[in-house]
């Protein structure tokens, strides 16, 4: 078992397997200075999938795909069928904002996928355009309708609770989702253009979770483990003298509680 110095478990590895995104959401992009990744810097799915054997090893039992938009990348479907071959990992999902899931829900499910986290924050169309930048709602909705008939379930539906939104418009989305059979998760908006945005626990949100409970580490598309998404540290892989010595080192640089989050856009360590 992987344990932090807080005795909480860590059994939880969140990937960004790419920093590349098909939308531009007003509050994910707010850095316009937002470096990618060099191509030649990200992990390719045999590093990715080696990090995951020896996360297994070490105590990781669950494993979320995100991005950037995760179906970005192309081919994401080996990656999931590779990771689903080790026998350790009891939990595969994946977050995507749902533009390209009617395509891809199938392949998806087939390589082994569990369940789907979609990203929607209202399901008016016209407000939806202008969040993404350019994104049709439709196209959202068709590719939750596909991840529902291919069985990828039960199926969330992440709403980051936006100042310009009002209450009803997030009425009208708990009503889809309760006409749909999807589960509503509200997330606290953070803030990137104040710098950094603190961690703290007002209003009535389901997301973040409380520290307290945390038993999540996250991977970046170039190697990078970071202990915490509220956290400037981190450990890059290729600098250790092994994966599981830079894993057990990020697990010890998990803090009791997320402070500031100063070091990249969220576009890029994906929520
Ligand atoms: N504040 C809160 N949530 C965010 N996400 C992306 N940027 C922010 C932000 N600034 C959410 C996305 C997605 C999840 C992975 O993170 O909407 O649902």
């Amino acid at each position: 078992m992987l344990k932090d110095r807080f005795n909480r478990t860590i059994k939880y590895l969140r990937i960004s397997v790419t920093d590349r995104c098909n939308l531009s959401c007003c509050y994910c992009l707010v850095h316009k200075e937002f470096v990618k990744i060099p191509r030649e810097e990200i992990l390719s799915f045999e590093e990715i999938t080696e990090i995951v054997r020896n996360a297994a090893e070490l105590g990781i039992t669950k494993v979320r795909l995100t991005g950037g938009e995760p179906l970005c990348r192309k081919n994401i479907e080996k990656l999931i069928y590779n990771i689903r071959q080790i026998d350790a990992i009891k939990e595969l999902v994946l977050t995507t904002n749902g533009v390209l899931l009617k395509k891809y829900a199938k392949k998806l499910k087939d390589a082994g996928l569990d369940r789907v986290n979609i990203s929607l924050d209202t399901i008016d169309p016209v407000l939806y355009k202008q969040i993404t930048g350019s994104a049709n709602l439709n196209d959202v909705l068709e590719g939750i309708e596909a991840a529902k008939s291919v069985g990828l379930k039960p199926i969330k539906i992440n709403c980051v609770v936006l100042l310009f939104i009002s209450d009803g418009d997030r009425e009208k989305l708990k009503d889809f989702c309760v006409k749909n059979g999807l589960e509503l998760q509200l997330i606290k908006h953070m803030d990137l253009t104040k710098g950094n945005y603190s961690r703290e626990y007002s209003g009535n949100y389901d997301r973040p979770p409380k520290c307290s409970g945390c038993n999540k580490i996250r991977l970046t598309a170039d190697g990078k483990i970071y202990p915490c998404l509220f956290s400037s540290s981190f450990i890059s892989i290729k600098n250790e003298r092994s994966i599981k010595e830079a894993i057990l080192k990020a697990v010890s640089l998990k803090e009791e509680e997320g402070s500031v989050f100063p070091h990249m856009a969220m576009a890029s360590i994906g929520g």
